[in-house]
């Protein structure tokens, strides 16, 4: 079955999940990309990004997709023209997909029966789909599997649309995964057990930490300061020598360096940071190649 639109992990089966796993990694090992010349595709980014769009323009320069500059900041949103709306024109001037972020959770629904597929690129404390994906390429390459493997999500798990998408994609493949987190940043609508960092680092697998997401604080530190929360949630030196020799690092970035993580361990060899940024490329491949192979 074709793939119409990727807007949410949960929305993915476990087949799916390897499928485009096995593609990117093909990519990665310089197997043949598809070639979509031909085809257009614009990045509407209603939130600021680095990695997320830099690596989706990335992976379109490598399809030979043509790019829509669109810019929010400087289109008729700004005079009050709605995402739909935005979204319709884009597509009657000959859009094939649109790679979407906003601040709204579930922004999307309103655009499933336009007809044009859409890519979610992060929409609030919702879902980050393709960052899910990378993370589970990064580990896939790493482990080689996913069942059974132990991981702790760490930090602010309310806000976080990447533990909300990694906990429904690595509990659908098998692996463990627990929560650690001070009590504002808990979430109950995930059945997940929260552990205190410190009883489960010699066990883990994969500490997975999240950056601390000031912008939806509503400009409240919420008790915490900044040297504070690095002893308590943040992954100190001490921590990673307790680490199985195995284990590996992920943060989806961008990193507070010396809250969430140290900054020595930033690069450190059981850090793939910025092995999850380069794979973010091949998986945005996958998707779009999968997306618009009709
Ligand atoms: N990981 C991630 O989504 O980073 P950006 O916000 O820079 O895209």
């Amino acid at each position: 079955m074709i793939m119409q639109h990727l807007v949410s992990m949960e929305h993915l089966s476990v087949e799916e999940i390897e499928n485009l796993i096995q593609k990117a990694m093909q990519y990665k090992a310089g197997e043949a990309v598809p070639n979509l010349q031909g085809r257009y595709i614009a990045n509407l980014f209603f939130e600021n990004s680095t990695r997320t769009k830099c690596s989706f323009e990335m992976a379109e320069h490598r399809l030979n997709m043509k790019q829509l500059n669109f810019e929010s900041s400087v289109s008729s949103v700004q005079k009050g023209e709605s995402l739909y709306d935005t979204c319709r024109t884009l597509q009657s001037i000959g859009c094939d997909a649109l790679v979407i972020r906003h601040e709204q959770n579930h922004y999307y629904e309103a655009l499933l029966n336009m007809g044009i597929p859409i890519i979610n690129a992060g929409d609030g404390s919702g879902q980050h789909p393709t960052q899910s994906l990378l993370d589970l390429m990064t580990i896939y390459e790493t482990f080689g599997r996913f069942e059974g493997l132990k991981v702790v999500i760490c930090g602010d798990i309310k806000n976080s649309r990447v533990a909300r998408s990694n906990f429904h994609s690595l509990t659908a493949l098998g692996a463990n995964v627990v929560f650690s987190s001070p009590d504002v940043w808990k979430d109950d609508s995930m059945a997940a057990d929260y552990v205190e960092l410190d009883d489960v680092i010699d066990e883990v697998d994969i500490v997975m930490l999240l950056r601390v997401q000031h912008e939806r604080h509503d400009g409240n530190a919420q008790g915490f300061e900044k040297a504070d929360y690095h002893r308590q949630y943040g992954l100190t030196e001490a921590r990673y020598a307790k680490l199985q020799e195995h284990a590996i690092v992920m943060h989806p970035a961008p990193v507070n360096r010396d809250v969430e993580i140290a900054d020595a361990l930033v690069e450190a060899p059981k850090s793939r940071i910025f092995e999850q940024m380069s794979n973010g490329v091949y998986i945005r491949m996958a998707v779009l190649a999968e997306i618009l192979k009709g």
